[in-house]
């Protein structure tokens, strides 16, 4: 085995069951006036960018947007809907996302009145690698884990890509060692199309400061100190001062710590 440390289930958290009142001051910046002007500002930079890749990769139907359902993605929406671009929306429904996911795409639904494309994992896949390896075998290798992502995540993108000219992520380059460098736009070698970062240089306050100030929906998971949310057997709470991807796959070194969605060849 090669990852020898053993997991703690998300729902022990201790962070969860020690600050369960706490006001939560990533998800509820103070909006001062200078914040505020940065946002707008930057708003405008993103939708011209995005109006940019519609205009250099045609429209409807060739571009498209992967929207995890986290804070980035949500603000990302927002826009994307709110201004009418004629991006498609796509999200990866893996099987195994927690239910404050699942009621996050209601609400965005309902709330846009639109119906984001959901794609899911292959079923004989996920039943020949469940039966093989067991139903939490993630937690048992880095390979294990990686497959997993791959069948649950990777292989399900790859069908979501297929015949668009241009995707469009809401990573930021803050976000772990691994996205340091992020450009707004790079060629994705790996999927063979031109991949947009929009959010890229966008801080945490910023993107909080955007949800509260269009009232975008969000994850509730957020406020209970979870700041990016995957899966829910990988994903738990992070402690004050963590970095932000602190709480994902938390028993694996930072530098693995990617599933398979944006490797770099
Ligand atoms: S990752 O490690 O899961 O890839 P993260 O959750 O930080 O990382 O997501 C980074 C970006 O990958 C998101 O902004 C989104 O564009 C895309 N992404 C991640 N998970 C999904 C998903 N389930 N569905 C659609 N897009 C996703
Ligand atoms: Fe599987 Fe965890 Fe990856 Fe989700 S995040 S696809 S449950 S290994």
């Amino acid at each position: 085995m090669s990852n020898e440390v053993s997991p703690i289930p998300a729902s022990q958290s201790v962070v969860s069951i020690l600050r369960p009142a706490a006001k939560n001051q990533a998800t509820s910046p103070e909006l001062t006036p200078a914040l505020q002007a940065a946002v707008h500002q930057k708003r405008a930079s993103v939708i011209a960018l995005l109006k940019e890749a519609l205009q250099t990769f045609g429209s409807q139907h060739e571009i498209t947007f992967a929207n995890s359902m986290g804070a980035e993605d949500m603000v990302l929406t927002d826009m994307i809907l709110r201004e009418q671009l004629p991006i498609e929306i796509f999200s990866l429904d893996t099987g195994r996302l927690p239910v404050e996911t699942y009621d996050l795409i209601a609400e965005t639904e309902k709330t846009y009145s639109t119906k984001l494309k959901i794609f899911f994992p292959q079923a004989q896949a996920v039943e020949a690698y469940v039966r093989s390896n067991g139903i939490n075998a993630f937690y048992e290798s880095i390979d294990l884990r990686k497959g997993c992502c791959h069948m649950r995540k990777v292989e399900p993108l790859q069908r979501a890509l297929n015949g668009k000219k241009a995707w469009i992520t809401g990573m930021r380059a803050e976000q772990s060692a691994t996205r340091t460098g992020l450009p707004f736009r790079e060629y994705d070698q790996n999927n063979k199309l031109e991949k947009y970062n929009p959010l890229s240089d966008w801080s945490e306050q910023e993107v909080w400061a955007y949800i509260r100030m269009f009232n975008v929906p969000y994850n509730k998971l957020h406020d209970q100190f979870y700041p990016s949310i995957g899966c829910a057997p990988c994903t738990r709470a992070i402690a004050m001062g963590e970095d932000v991807r602190a709480g994902r796959w938390w028993w694996e070194n930072p530098d693995s710590k990617e599933c398979g969605l944006h490797v770099k060849s």
